[in-house]
């Protein structure tokens, strides 16, 4: 079936990675590093719409200098994991929500809607193709990468007329180095990662790179990652550099902030609000303030917090830190009520559990 699509053409990589050297590589992949071999690729243009889509090998593209993604940033993209479950079988989690958030990415920056089911049977065939890639480490995946550029060369301030659309696998492990551990946070008051009426809640490329200057800030300061407040007041928390947050309070309910466009619509956030209310939790979705989370943290009525994301899945964080502040969450370590959404959501993604939602999708 991986070789046979309606725009998918399959054209075979003339020399893969040797099995051995396969396994050598998926002992410890680490995060975003091991590529697969092949990648999915499709173009556009006014004129053709979506056309000579293929899974072919995973070679450097030949572009323009000119082509408007390397001056305006007209670029988007998606990340979600495929997994063997635990029959052996192979699943999407959720690819149908990552297509409809591109599409909403792609509208916020003037590009073309890709049809859902071209994203879907983009995702599908790679990993059919790459069937072999999956470490077999716990917490091993396969992570996929579709994204969109503007292709079209010229100097202009306008929307590209062509764009290429592409799937890249990698292989994965944990995201954080050292594996599954309470992080901390640095909390930047000086820079923002996005204003209202902006791009927050678009996957854009440039709202990573405006985000890496505080990533490094907090780096440099000792901390795994930063936590952005909100632009207009500096006092709303809103989420991380790649991952949305929540917090867990002394009487069992839990808190995120709530989608006001400048954040980005998780999926991993969604589905934790939906496993938390289908089991009779109240999860609330209302602004927290940085001064709050302190005075609560410090007082005890907030217990836990974590953070989410594809990449990151559940991770708890144990340590919270400003300019004139840093304070402990509960004791520093995982807490109860994030061990049991990482255990519940890893075991509707690897089948071991009912899954009512229907979020598996099985290739
Ligand atoms: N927030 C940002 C800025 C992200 O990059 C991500 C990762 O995709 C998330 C939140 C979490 O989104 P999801 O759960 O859909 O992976
Ligand atoms: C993801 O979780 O898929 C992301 O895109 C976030 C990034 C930190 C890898």
């Amino acid at each position: 079936w991986g070789q046979f699509s309606v725009t998918f053409a399959f054209e075979p990589h003339p020399a893969p990675v040797t099995a051995s050297e396969r396994e050598a590589r998926l002992v410890d992949p680490a995060f975003g590093r091991v590529f697969t071999d092949h990648m999915a690729i499709l173009h556009y243009s006014e004129d053709k719409g979506w056309h000579d889509g293929a899974i072919t090998q995973r070679v450097s593209l030949t572009m323009d200098p000119a082509s408007s993604v390397f001056h305006y940033a007209q670029e988007i993209f998606e990340g979600l994991k495929a997994y063997r479950l635990d029959d052996g079988g192979l699943a999407l989690f959720r690819p149908d929500a990552n297509a409809r958030r591109f599409n909403a990415s792609a509208r916020r920056m003037a590009m073309p809607d890709l049809p859902e089911e071209l994203f879907l049977e983009s995702c599908e065939r790679l990993v059919l193709t790459e069937r072999d890639w999956f470490p077999a480490i716990e917490g091993g995946s396969l992570y996929l990468r579709p994204f969109m550029i503007a292709s079209e060369a010229f100097l202009g301030v306008k929307p590209s007329a062509e764009f290429l659309y592409m799937v890249l696998a990698s292989s994965v492990g944990a995201y954080w180095k050292g594996g599954a551990r309470a992080v901390s946070l640095w909390v930047s008051h000086d820079y923002t990662r996005a204003a209202p009426g902006g791009t927050g809640e678009a996957k854009c490329g440039g709202n990573y790179a405006t985000s890496l200057v505080a990533q490094q800030e907090a780096i440099r300061r000792g901390f795994d990652q930063v936590v952005f407040l909100d632009a207009a007041e500096r006092r709303w928390i809103e989420e991380l550099g790649g991952m949305n947050i929540f917090f867990v309070f002394d009487d069992g309910s839990i808190q995120t902030p709530p989608l006001t466009g400048t954040i980005l619509p998780g999926i991993t956030r969604d589905s934790i609000l939906t496993i938390a209310r289908d089991e009779g939790l109240v999860a609330r979705e209302e602004p927290y303030a940085i001064d709050q989370w302190r005075a609560d943290a410090q007082s005890g009525r907030l217990v836990e917090s974590f953070a989410c994301g594809t990449a990151a899945v559940v991770t708890p964080i144990g340590r919270v830190a400003g300019p004139d502040y840093d304070f402990a969450i509960g004791s520093g370590a995982t807490g109860q009520l994030t061990a049991r959404f990482l255990d519940r959501l890893t075991a509707i993604q690897r089948g071991r559990a009912p899954d009512p939602h229907g979020w598996l999708r099985r290739i």
